[in-house]
Formats: C-alpha cells, structure tokens, sequence
C-alpha cells in the first residue's frame, strides 16, 4: 500500500488496531462495519481479548450484537500475539498514555507498542498514533524505535498521528461523525493516513504536520480544563456572594454568541481532562516555558472536593452534627453521567476526604458495582427510600439521567448537589445557598 496506489475499494486491507478500550474497541468495530476492512485487534490483556473474542463488548458505548455479529461475519478478531501485526496493511495505537506517580508523561505503552510494531515492521506499513500525548511523541518517540529496523519513515513506511476525539456516552457524536483531524511526518505520510481513515470516517480534517496534530488534542482538552477551571472559580465567587452560580451561568448561556456554557461541579474527572494538559506542562517545562492557565485551572479545579467536603459539613452543621461520626451517602461516583468510568473520578478525592474526617461512606452507583478507596473496598448499595432517610446528608457527586430526584429529595435528612441536578428537575433548593438543601 504506498500513497499513489491504494488497494482499489473492492480490495479488503487488513487493520490492526494496538489497545482494545474506550478508543481502540469502538474504532475497530467502526472500521470493521465499513465492510473495507479486516480487523485485528490487538491487546496485552488476555481478558480482554478473550471477551472480544466471544462476542462481548467491555465498553459501554458498544454492545455484544455489535461485536458479536462482526466476529460471526469474519470481520474483527482480537489476539495477544504481536506477531500477527505482520499481517496488517495499517496500524493505530490506541494504548494508554497515563502520568507517572511524579505526574510526569508516561509514554511506556506507547513504547512498548511501537516496539511490537518494529518486531515485524514491512514495507509499506502506514502506522498511526491516535493516544493523547505531548507535541514530539511521534517524532521523538515513535520515529527512532520504528526506524531501529533500518527502515525509513516517510519513504518504507508511514507515519501519522491522529488524536481519538471519542466522548464515551455521546450518542450523537461517534467515532464515524466525528471529524478526525491527521497529520503526517511528511506528506506522503499525511496522504496515505488521510486517505486510509476516509474509507470509514465522514471527514478528515488535515494538517500540515505531527506535532500540530498533537497540539491540536492538547488544546481541545486543555481548552475545557481551562474553562472548567474558570467556571468553578466563578462557582467559589459566587458562593462568596451569596449569588446563585447555576442561574447566573444559564442567564449569561442566553447571549447568542461570544459565550459558551461551563457547568461547575465536584472537580475534573476522566481518563482525558485531568491529565491531558499535564503531558503539554511537562513539555514544556522542557523548553524553560511555564503554563500558567494549565496550572491555575488545575490548582482551582483540584479544591473542589474540598469546596464539597465543606458544603457537607456545613449542611451538617445545621442540624447539630459533626462530620465525624455521621453518615454520609454519595449518589453517583463515575466522573460523568451515565458512564461507569470511574478513573480520576473526583467522588475519589471527596469520599477519601470524608473518610479521613471521620465520616462513615456509602455510595450508590448504578453504573459501578464496586470501587476501591486507597485499599478499602467499597460495594454499591441498593437505592431505596430506607437508604436515603438514614444518612445524615446525601451527596450528589453525578447527576446520572436515571436517578429519582423527587425521591432524593422527600427522602434526604439533608443534601449537597454538586451538579445542579435537583433544581435541574425542577425541584427547590435551600433559598440561601444554591448547593445545599438542610432538609
Ligand atoms: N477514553 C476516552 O474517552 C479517550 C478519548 C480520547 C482519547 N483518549 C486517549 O486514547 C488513549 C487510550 O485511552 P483508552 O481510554 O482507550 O484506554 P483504556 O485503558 O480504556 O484501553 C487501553 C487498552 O490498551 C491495552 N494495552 C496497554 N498496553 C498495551 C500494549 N503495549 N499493547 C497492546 N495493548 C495494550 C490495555 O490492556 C487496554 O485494554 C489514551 O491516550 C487516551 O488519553 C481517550
């Protein structure tokens, strides 16, 4: 396969893709359904492949049928055995790009990803890094292990990265609908990888380089790390105030142009948000340039649950109770509505914080059965209007769409709504402080 000559439509080329999870599952199920292509989907997690393997989708966003009846159709498999990227014609990496314990970029599996790739690395390969990370990864990181094979990128082989920009429970905007924006180490590179993900993606917005397609992901998420950061910041003010932060954000989501809405909440939460913009500060730390609004909206964002864990107290307060001792129902711990991601979710930070007062924490997730606290586990319980009356303050730290507020409500001795969730159902909180009901 080289720019000039494509497989003809009629030909099927085979697609792996390196790291089945929230990007790489829905990716190949999306490349497979285009009916152009055989999928090899590749994962170190024996687990997963298993359960790719017999029909079962790990992601939410996906369901077995969908898996199911593309394995039946011969279009999709999963495998561990590296090798087999020798069979493909092209290659995403899809693999996790974390921050290590001293919150520096990890860029590990990306590593060891393009070291399986190099294992068996031909002619005529198109490689594509599709895992957030910091502008240069591709250049400084992929380039030189792909290329210890004597291989030459931009002329044996391509080279292109083009960010994931899927949002897990977003019905309306998917892999397929969503533009995807490319760029090639050089543009024969850029070419092929354009090209290439036209055959299932309906737009592909093309830039003139690697490292901007890089930046581009980083500004996208720092953009609502940013704004987030902002919008809490005005939800501290306004708590200063005594001012209603969610009417004043609605009133100002009025104007037709030059505002665009930001909801405060409990902190940042997600695999992407929280993380993405750290990989741009460590990089540039590097080059002697510090990234002021990343830091601030991460330093704002980060005193959140605290923000939260004081709204508690507060509503305890005024009915005679210490944190210490009380009991204290979260409602939702995943990071967004109606997921069952739970990574970096701020409910962590809240109920750690709750704890270490003193406080004795359930939780209530229809989405996560169970979830581990610094090594305590901790199981959802069942809602009922028992479990409601009997803690001494209700928190809502996710507005799940499934959630009864009219029963949270009539039930809770006393609640904090982090997400606006209750007034957002038409329901009336404490007249004086918009986040709390003393019930
Ligand atoms: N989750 C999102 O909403 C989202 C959105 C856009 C971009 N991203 C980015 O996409 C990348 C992947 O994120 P994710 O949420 O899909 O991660 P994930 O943790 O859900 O899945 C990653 C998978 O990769 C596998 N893996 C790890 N190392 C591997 C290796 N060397 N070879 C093969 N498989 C390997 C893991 O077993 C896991 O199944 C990250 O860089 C992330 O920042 C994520």
């Amino acid at each position: 396969m080289n720019p000039r000559s494509l497989p003809s439509d009629n030909d099927v080329i085979t697609f792996g893709v390196i790291g089945l999870g929230y990007v790489g599952l829905p990716l190949c199920v999306e490349a497979a359904e285009s009916g152009a292509f055989k999928v090899i989907g590749f994962d170190v997690s024996k687990q997963v492949v298993d359960s790719v393997n017999s029909g079962c989708s790990h992601i939410q966003d996906l369901t077995d049928d969908q898996v199911g009846s593309l394995l039946k159709r011969g279009l999709i498999e999963a495998t561990c055995d590296m090798s087999r990227l020798a069979e493909c014609d092209a290659i995403s990496i899809c693999v996790p790009t974390p921050l290590s314990k001293t919150r520096d970029p990890d860029v590990s599996y990306i590593s060891a990803a393009s070291e399986a790739i190099a294992a068996t690395l031909r002619p005529g390969q198109l490689i594509v890094l599709e895992s957030t990370t910091y502008p240069g990864t591709t250049r400084e990181v992929l380039k030189p292990n792909l290329e210890k094979t004597g291989l030459v990128a931009g002329e044996d082989f391509y080279l292109c990265f083009s960010p994931e920009r899927v949002d897990p429970g977003n019905e309306t905007w998917t892999t397929k609908n969503t533009p995807k924006v490319i760029g090639g180490l050089t543009e024969a590179c850029g070419e092929l990888g354009q090209r290439f993900y036209e055959k299932f993606i309906d737009k592909l917005v093309r830039v003139s380089s690697v490292e901007t397609a890089e930046l581009t992901k980083i500004l996208e998420n720092t953009f609502r790390a940013v704004n987030i950061g902002l919008v809490n910041e005005i939800a501290l003010i306004a708590d200063r105030l005594g001012v209603d932060v969610w009417e004043a954000i609605e009133a100002a989501a009025t104007k037709p142009f030059g505002f665009m809405k930001f909801s405060p909440g409990p902190g940042l939460g997600g695999h992407c948000i929280p993380v993405d913009p750290h990989y741009l500060s460590w990089k540039m730390r590097t080059l002697n340039y510090k990234t002021r609004f990343i830091d601030l909206a991460s330093e704002i964002n980060s005193e959140m649950p605290f923000f939260v864990v004081d709204k508690v107290r507060e509503v305890l307060n005024c009915n005679h109770r210490p944190l210490n001792g009380s009991s204290i129902l979260i409602l939702g711990v995943a990071y967004k509505k109606d997921v069952n991601d739970v990574r970096e979710s701020p409910a962590l930070d809240v109920m750690q914080l709750l704890r270490q007062d003193g406080a004795d924490v359930r939780y209530h997730d229809p989405y996560v059965s169970n979830l581990n606290l610094k090594g305590v586990e901790l199981y959802s319980e069942q809602l009922t209007d028992e479990l409601l009356s009997s803690a001494d303050c209700v928190v809502i730290l996710t507005d799940h769409s499934d959630f009864d507020y009219v029963q949270i409500v009539e039930e809770a001795k006393a609640l904090v709504d982090t997400r606006h969730a209750v007034s957002g159902a038409g329901l009336v909180m404490d007249a004086t402080d918009s986040w709390i009901m003393k019930g």
